[in-house]
């Protein structure tokens, strides 16, 4: 059974500025990130008729069962991946919103296999279903290892720690976090007071290939951009540069104002805009959030009003998606 308590509760990150800028909340809202609940109780309390709390962690929907009564049947709770928001949505809506990552909570159960800090199984799938980070660590070949760790985390020393997995793998499979969090550190310098856990980047980019990160999250911002009604708003949170990247590339290009492949391509051609954008350049957490939440630190919100351009699929070439995606067979 698995474990529901945690250790801290999930603070919702950067909620009064979408609720700020993206007032009046009225009609149908899709919260495409349930987590705890924090954005679909705020959309509720704030005005909204109904929130459709879609996600794909089972453990996020029994959660939801010890605070969603009050509500009845203005939250409809859903099991499903954003990526397909429009077809769980089943309508037009007024507002989506994403906040992307994964939950304290999840972070806080060893078991889920998430954090470097806390021994457990090699997990990481917010799902609970098909391959776990322990498939892919045992499983993978040392060169699809290292461009995992490099493309999705970033992660210079990338070449050096897939040989040490590979290494270590062959004596007995690496079952652990924490093993697997000290092949890594063994790979690094020692991190300097203030630094981060060596092994973060590595994590980070092994849960993103576990769960295709990077695939539902362009699927999703064409599918909300399929569900939003003329007037409908969306937001999205990102907590790291590169899903950020993609999110203002995507609203960017569907705002009408072009885009480019790479520094070398022409500007492609203005598009019918599709969005309005709302606080250009996005919003970060003010010191207030900032001293009550420090996990707001990397957290940055990109928002919108769809326009009634037609909803189209957008080219993945313009995102500035890592590498590694683009050569997968879509
Ligand atoms: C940062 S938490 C959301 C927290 C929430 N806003 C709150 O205030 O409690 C992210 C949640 O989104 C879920 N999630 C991540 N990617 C998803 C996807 N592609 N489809 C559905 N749920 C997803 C995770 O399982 C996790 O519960």
């Amino acid at each position: 059974m698995t474990n529901t308590t945690s250790d801290s509760p999930h603070i919702p990150v950067l909620l009064r500025p979408i609720l700020a800028h993206l007032a009046p909340i009225t009609g149908v809202w899709l919260d495409g990130t349930l987590g705890a609940g924090g954005y679909a109780r705020a959309l509720l309390d704030a005005g909204a008729d109904q929130v459709i709390g879609l996600d794909r962690d089972p453990l996020a929907l029994q959660m939801a069962e010890s605070w969603a009564a009050p509500y009845g049947d203005r939250l409809r709770l859903v099991a499903g991946n954003f990526a397909q928001l429009d077809a769980h949505a089943g309508g037009l809506v007024d507002g989506v919103v994403l906040d992307l990552g994964v939950s304290s909570m999840q972070l806080d159960q060893a078991e889920r296999g998430f954090s470097f800090a806390k021994d457990g199984p090699l997990d990481m799938r917010m799902s609970q279903s098909g391959l776990s980070a322990r498939d892919l660590v045992n499983d993978a070949e040392e060169e699809t290892l290292a461009d995992i760790l490099y493309h999705f985390g970033e992660e210079r020393a990338s070449r050096r720690i897939a040989r040490a997995i590979v290494r270590e793998r062959q004596d007995a499979p690496i079952e652990t976090t924490l093993r697997l969090s000290s092949i890594v550190s063994g790979c690094l310098p020692r991190p300097k007071p203030g630094q981060s856990h060596p092994a973060t980047r590595s994590f980070q980019a092994l849960r993103i290939a576990v769960n295709a990160e990077f695939d539902a999250l362009v699927a999703g911002l064409e599918a909300a951009e399929r569900a939003l009604k003329p007037g409908g708003k969306l937001a999205v949170v990102s907590f790291h540069s590169m899903e950020d990247r993609v999110v203002k590339r995507f609203l960017t290009a569907r705002a009408g104002q072009g885009g480019r492949a790479n520094r070398y391509a022409p500007e492609a051609p203005a598009e019918v805009p599709r969005f309005r954008l709302i606080e250009k350049r996005g919003v970060s957490a003010d010191d207030e959030e900032l001293a009550q939440n420090p996990r707001a630190r990397s957290a940055r919100l990109r928002m919108a009003e769809r326009l009634d351009g037609p909803a189209e699929p957008v080219d993945h070439q313009i995102l500035g998606l890592p590498r590694l995606i683009l050569n997968k067979p879509r």
